[in-house]
């Protein structure tokens, strides 16, 4: 991880550049506004170009942004959000282990609802069911939520819903995508996980303190991992065009914190229908279920309004399924 100083003194640098987008920005006035030497301005230029930034150099006048960088920073991103809670408090890290965890440590510290956390790069990315997260640099958006809903525990299932619902709406409307959503909240482009979600919280006796909603997204990878091109894609593979990762970021944010309102004004089922209406897999979906003991076939029956997935099995018994993992027979 980089210091929060180094991430404080990029973001400053960014902000400035876009300010003056147009215009050189004298050597000397970039190092005052970030709090370097002037001798040291053109390594931090410098690192700012290694992380994708154009920047034109103007001997003996300054520094102009060519292009804006496509940087999780949070002046790239905060100043989009207008009144939202989701993103608020937005810290940005260039290479963390996990976002979830770092949530989950700023949850117990008391952070407040909606703080976000974002990374270019994740060295111990988790998935569910205790799997890993390819977190590639620069290529994916990694990102953790923390939300402090007035819900008991039990209400964990339908806020990974509303996650998928709101991811899933993101990816359609930007690329213009076919994004599927399959039980839970797999985010699927034909057929291959495009984005996932990792739902944590942190509870005592029946009540909720916080809930962490991390989303992975396979935005501009240009191949995925042999052990992973079978089952996972990403949107540039998927559209055979690079996609702004801080359009999404912005987007994402945005929608989780409608989302999140419909949830708290209209209440769980109008989170279940949005994610039927979402999902092929919702109804009438031939579905193996996996679990630690066997593997059955079933046919999907429609979410109750709590989330959970009800699944007729082939003996005839139905069942209300609440967590785990299923996929599609083809
Ligand atoms: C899955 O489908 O298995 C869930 C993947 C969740 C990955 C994201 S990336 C951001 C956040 N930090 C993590 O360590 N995991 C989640």
């Amino acid at each position: 991880m980089l210091a929060d100083t180094t991430e404080r003194k990029i973001d400053k640098m960014i902000r400035l550049l876009v300010k003056n987008a147009t215009v050189v920005v004298p050597g000397p006035k970039l190092a005052s506004q970030i709090g370097v030497t002037r001798a040291a301005v053109g390594l931090w230029v410098k690192t700012l170009r290694e992380l994708g930034a154009e920047i034109k150099g103007h001997v003996g006048s300054g520094y102009q942004l060519m292009k804006i960088p496509d940087i999780l920073v949070p002046s790239m991103i905060q100043p989009e959000l207008g009144e939202s809670e989701i993103g608020r408090v937005l810290i940005h890290y260039f290479r963390i282990d996990s976002t979830n965890t770092a949530a989950l440590y700023l949850a117990q510290a008391g952070a407040k609802h909606g703080t976000t956390v974002v990374a270019e790069e994740q060295t111990a990315g988790r998935g569910r069911l205790g799997r890993t997260w390819y977190s590639e640099k620069s290529r994916g958006i990694y990102v953790s939520i923390i939300l402090r809903p007035p819900f008991s525990p039990s209400a964990a299932p339908i806020l990974t819903l509303m996650a998928g619902v709101a991811t899933q709406q993101t990816l359609s409307a930007i690329t213009g995508l076919s994004v599927d959503i399959r039980w839970p909240n797999d985010l699927l482009v034909n057929g291959k996980k495009v984005a996932g979600i990792l739902t944590e919280m942190s509870a005592e006796l029946g009540r909720l303190h916080a809930v962490v909603l991390g989303v992975g997204i396979n935005v501009n990878h240009i191949e995925m991992p042999a052990e992973l091109k079978r089952t996972a894609t990403s949107l540039r593979i998927e559209s055979q065009k690079p996609w702004s990762r801080v359009q999404i970021c912005i987007a994402l944010l945005k929608e989780f914190e409608r989302y999140y309102h419909l949830l708290l004004e209209s209440g769980s089922a109008a989170i279940a229908e949005r994610w039927e209406a979402a999902s092929t897999y919702a109804k009438g979906k031939r579905i193996r279920i996996l679990s630690a003991e066997a593997e059955c076939l079933a046919t999907t029956m429609g979410l109750d309004s709590s989330g959970a997935l009800r699944a007729r099995y082939d003996d005839g018994h139905e069942e209300a399924l609440v967590a785990g993992e299923i996929t599609e027979v083809k």
